[in-house]
């Protein structure tokens, strides 16, 4: 560039800037920190979650055979596929006549007619999308078994490459005898490179038959739970500040049909006793996440449980009338909340202490069906008031959550979700600001700005992040508030925009991920009065919210900016000192489109930096499309 060209270039770029850097006619934003408007609520933030996008089977829930109690379509039993090594013979069914266990009483039946050490036949299964190995790493497995006889020989369990079908790791199970019993495996590897790509073998060496079922295979878990979770995915969920989690649903709560609905007794005990169950979202859960294990979720994460309890109405329309009809459901959902909270000497409590936990947990709430505006017979009315006379006689301490607005009975707290573009989200950041504080208070159970797919791009960010200022300003009200998927397995997704992506090995937060953990881990306890004056209301971009932590002493200000151009703001502090230099947290992006992938699970992400010269009355310049917290220290 020449010095003429670079002069003009400058010159052109300050007169730009300069009336933003100035500020002539920045936004104001005047903050009274010594005078609180409302209090925030401490369970602002949480989690939302079902079995959808294969969010535990495939996802969080560390298993990783897939299909390990053997249900078959049209097509065979799915993900199981038969293998014959050299001359080995053998020949798969399902085999409806005997299982382990009441709730698995079928099995895969494995006839070998040929086989020797050199050339075994079995089976293998392809786990979900892989098997997720790494180096020097324990595998704990399990399966139910028997055999026609002890000529069979021993089970050898592999975990073999699937492009150059090396043997990756191996073990043999001895002494499968001809009742149904459960085996216990480890398969450890070596210096292996970490990858996906990789199956599961089950052979024997003899002629003769073998049944199976829950065929199991964990790796470590996050805190080492038996049955537990996946540690990637945990720590990421445990970045999210969250204060509770809702579970189990969503529409995997009511099922497409009342007969396959969420039935929590089926979801208890030990895996052998659970039946597995269709979920709406087109394939079988496992139910091996029951509903200890989301309570044991929420234990690990130090999370309230937000409890749904099925109350009669189905996807399909299908609804159960109020009255005696109506009656056992109530009283399925009183045993689930004595499961819950109950001692050792209630019926269910004894039961949770037999399922290896003998604290009660703590339930505050309790949440009666999910988006029950859907039943057109208009029976949620009398099917709240029944649940709710019922479980309030019971446990008069619980807030109960009603799902959709109900006539003659005043519930506690409204579910409201929103499923909406950042446009929208946008002109509606202020949707609460005017809201009825004498009214229920909000539970805003599921909220997300639905661009990109499988996870949301920063266009969609923005919009979130637009929308959480607006839940913060008037946390008063919205006591809670949840996004919506929570989880997606990249392979298998069924609903697009879901905030974490991953597939077998590894997991990525969206933009709209890291907005989450910088709300969720940057609101004080206190909202000061402040104003936003001279933005533009017509077509607004710039978003604000304001909280104090009057313990530790901070003052967080987080901007939103959707316009691609920087944004000055002055800012006005009065009624309180504040250090000269703070924390900046800034996410920003240059443009809505770019996103984070499973190959880019980075691209976008918060950056910190200092927030210098701090004063009762300052400028501060905004990157176009960013997200920022202006943390600050009070004196
Ligand atoms: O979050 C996906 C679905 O959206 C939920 O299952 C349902 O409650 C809502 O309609």
């Amino acid at each position: 560039m020449s010095e003429k060209t670079f002069a003009i270039t400058s010159a052109l770029a300050c007169a730009l800037i300069a009336p933003l850097a100035l500020g002539q006619n920045a936004p104001v934003l005047t903050v009274h920190v010594d005078q609180t408007a409302a209090k925030v609520s401490p369970t602002l933030y949480g989690l939302m979650t079902e079995e959808i996008n294969y969010s535990y089977d495939g996802g969080l829930y560390a298993e990783m055979v897939r299909n390990r109690t053997f249900h078959a379509d049209w097509s065979g039993i799915r993900y199981w596929y038969l293998v014959e090594d050299g001359t080995g013979q053998a020949r798969l069914d399902l085999d409806k006549q005997t299982g382990p266990s009441a709730a698995l009483d079928a099995s895969l039946r494995i006839d070998v007619q040929k086989a020797d050490e050199k050339n075994q036949a079995g089976v293998l299964n392809e786990g979900y999308w892989g098997f997720a190995l790494r180096p020097n790493t324990t595998y704990e497995g399990s399966f139910y078994a028997k055999a026609d006889s002890a000529a069979l020989g021993p089970v050898t369990v592999s975990l073999v490459h699937n492009l150059n079908n090396q043997v990756v790791a191996s073990t043999t199970v001895s002494g499968v005898g001809t009742d149904w019993k459960q085996y216990h495996f480890t398969l450890k590897t070596g210096a292996i490179q970490e990858s996906v790509e990789n199956h599961l073998e089950i052979t024997v060496a003899h002629p003769g038959t073998l049944w199976l079922n829950l065929v199991s295979l964990f790796p470590p878990t996050y805190h080492n739970r038996q049955n537990g979770n996946r540690i990637d995915l945990m720590e990421k969920l445990a970045a999210m500040h969250p204060q509770f989690l809702r579970f189990p649903g969503g529409n995997y709560l009511e099922g497409n049909h009342i007969s396959e609905r969420y039935e929590w007794k089926k979801t208890i005990g030990p895996l052998v006793d659970r039946p597995t169950h269709p979920s709406p979202w087109g394939y079988l859960s496992s139910d091996g996440m029951g509903l200890l294990e989301f309570l044991e979720w929420c234990e690990d994460l130090h999370m309230q449980p937000v409890l749904a309890v099925y109350a009669g109405y189905s996807l399909e329309g299908e609804h159960v009338n109020p009255g005696k009809d109506l009656e056992p459901y109530v009283q399925d959902a009183l045993d689930e909340i004595e499961y819950v909270t109950g001692d050792a000497n209630t019926k269910w409590g004894a039961e949770r202490v037999k399922d290896g936990h003998p604290q009660p947990f703590k339930l505050t709430y309790v949440e009666i069906g999910n988006e029950d505006q859907f039943d057109r017979s208009g029976s949620y009315d009398g099917r709240y008031a029944q649940f709710y006379k019922a479980i309030k006689a019971k446990y008069p301490e619980l807030q109960l959550i009603a799902t959709a607005p109900v006539k003659g009975t005043r519930p506690d707290v409204i579910d409201e979700h929103y499923y909406l573009r950042a446009s929208q989200f946008f002109h509606d950041a202020n949707h609460y600001d005017k809201a009825d504080r004498n009214g229920p208070k909000i539970f805003v159970g599921e909220w997300a700005t639905r661009e990109g797919s499988p996870t949301p791009n920063f266009g969609a960010a923005l919009g979130d992040a637009a929308w959480m200022t607006g839940l913060e300003r008037n946390s008063d009200i919205v006591i809670m508030a949840s996004y919506a998927p929570l989880l997606v397995n990249v392979n298998g997704m069924q609903w697009e925009t879901d905030l974490i992506g991953y597939d077998a090995l590894h997991s990525y937060g969206s933009p709209s991920y890291y907005a989450q953990v910088m709300f969720a881990g940057n609101v004080g306890d206190e909202r000061p009065e402040a104003s936003f004056d001279g933005v533009d209301a017509t077509n607004p971009k710039l978003f604000y919210s304001v909280t104090k932590d009057t313990r530790k002493k901070k003052l967080y200000v987080k901007l939103v900016n959707a316009l691609s151009t920087p944004q000055d703001v002055e800012i006005k502090l009065d009624g309180a000192k504040v250090a000269k230099t703070g924390k900046l947290t800034t996410l920003s992006a240059a443009g809505t489109q770019a996103t984070n992938t499973m190959d880019g699970p980075k691209n976008i992400a918060p950056v910190e930096s200092a927030l210098k010269d701090v004063s009762s009355d300052f400028h501060h310049t905004m990157p176009g499309y960013s997200i920022q917290v202006l943390e600050m220290d009070l004196q």
